[in-house]
């Protein structure tokens, strides 16, 4: 075979070869040690000697030529492969990548913040109470003696040497009032955790949060605290229910009141959550009794003022239409979604 039919042979077979494994069978046939042109190569011997040269010059201008081929289709077919690889593999950047899911805020806390925030704008302190009390605090200081029947309905955990586990956060009261030293106006709101022996059905826990207002100064009246109760209650729920005060009893407020809010589930016709009535009750108030007053070192002759405590569950449950208390405590993550 000449040179120049092995040319090109060798060039339309390299460059129409369209895999890799077929490129490498064209190099082994013309490139490698016993390939086609290693024998042209070989064939010198029969060349005379005159034309030797000349023989060798073109031979090896055919191994050029046929090597360079070879390199730019094994480039090319490489490209290729790399091209058809990248487009399997892409990754999609649309997709959703990996994220850390976000916590939620228990509608438990977003009632307490947003109380806070209600009452903050009212220039309102807020307070941190404590879990454990002393029996002076939780009961005798707020005009609830020893043989107070009162005690019997907060009944809790008590341990040894006066302390239990607080019944009312009203005991934040008392603190507020005995740590004053000056004796001067109170305007504070302490919210925290209070324990009691109750039933636990849909609305009662026997641990509950409360919220405890309390203010004092010098010609409070009833209609100050109806005034920011009502300012409270619109703010906390925009005016989607209705309320009533109803008059009450507490043994530290004279005259004394509860607060209901119209039921969520049965919006007041009568369910079972609001046992028929149509009414759930959030709070309890009052004009705070001149026996604490006293008893904080308060003078009742000069000193006046309201107190209350906002049961926070309720609050949460009537405003977000939750039927039952105790979903608030068993971290469902579907419930918790919801807010
Ligand atoms: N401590 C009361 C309770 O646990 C709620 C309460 C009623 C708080 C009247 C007050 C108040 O401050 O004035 O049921």
């Amino acid at each position: 075979m000449d040179i120049k039919e092995l040319k090109s042979m060798a060039m339309e077979a390299i460059f129409g070869a369209k895999a890799k494994a077929t490129l490498e069978e064209i190099r082994v046939k013309y490139l490698s040690k016993k390939g086609a042109v290693a024998q042209l190569f070989s064939g010198i011997k029969d060349v005379p000697p005159e034309h030797r040269g000349e023989y060798g010059a073109s031979v090896n201008a055919l191994k050029n030529e046929i090597e360079e081929a070879y390199k730019a289709k094994e480039a090319e077919l490489h490209k290729e492969e790399l091209d058809a690889r990248l487009k399997k593999e892409a990754i999609d950047l649309t997709l959703p990548g990996l994220s850390l899911s976000k916590g939620h805020r228990n509608p438990y806390r977003i009632i307490v913040d947003e109380a806070i925030s209600i009452f903050s704008d009212l220039g309102f302190e807020v307070r941190e109470g404590r879990d454990i009390e002393t029996e002076e605090f939780n009961f005798t200081l707020l005009n609830v003696p020893f043989d107070h029947p009162a005690r019997d309905m907060q009944d809790t955990f008590y341990v040894d040497g006066g302390l239990l586990l607080r019944t009312q956060t009203s005991a934040g009261q008392a603190h507020a009032m005995v740590e004053n030293e000056a004796k001067s106006p109170i305007r504070m709101v302490c919210p925290g955790k209070t324990y009691r022996r109750d039933d636990d059905d849909m609305t009662h826990s026997h641990q509950f949060g409360q919220i405890e207002g309390l203010l004092v100064d010098k010609g409070i009246s009833l209609s100050d605290l109806k005034g920011m109760l009502e300012l409270f209650v619109s703010r906390m729920f925009g005016g989607k229910r209705e309320i009533r005060f109803r008059s009450s009893y507490f043994p530290f407020t004279e005259p004394s009141v509860e607060v209901d809010v119209s039921c969520a589930k049965c919006s007041g016709k009568g369910c079972s959550m609001c046992k028929g009535t149509g009414w759930i009750e959030i709070l309890g108030a009052g004009e705070v009794h001149p026996n604490v007053l006293r008893s904080c070192g308060y003078d009742p002759d000069v000193y006046s003022g309201f107190a209350f405590g906002v049961g926070i569950e309720r609050v949460a449950m009537l405003r977000y239409d939750i039927d039952d208390i105790r979903r608030i405590y068993q971290n469902d993550i579907r419930f918790l979604r919801g807010f």
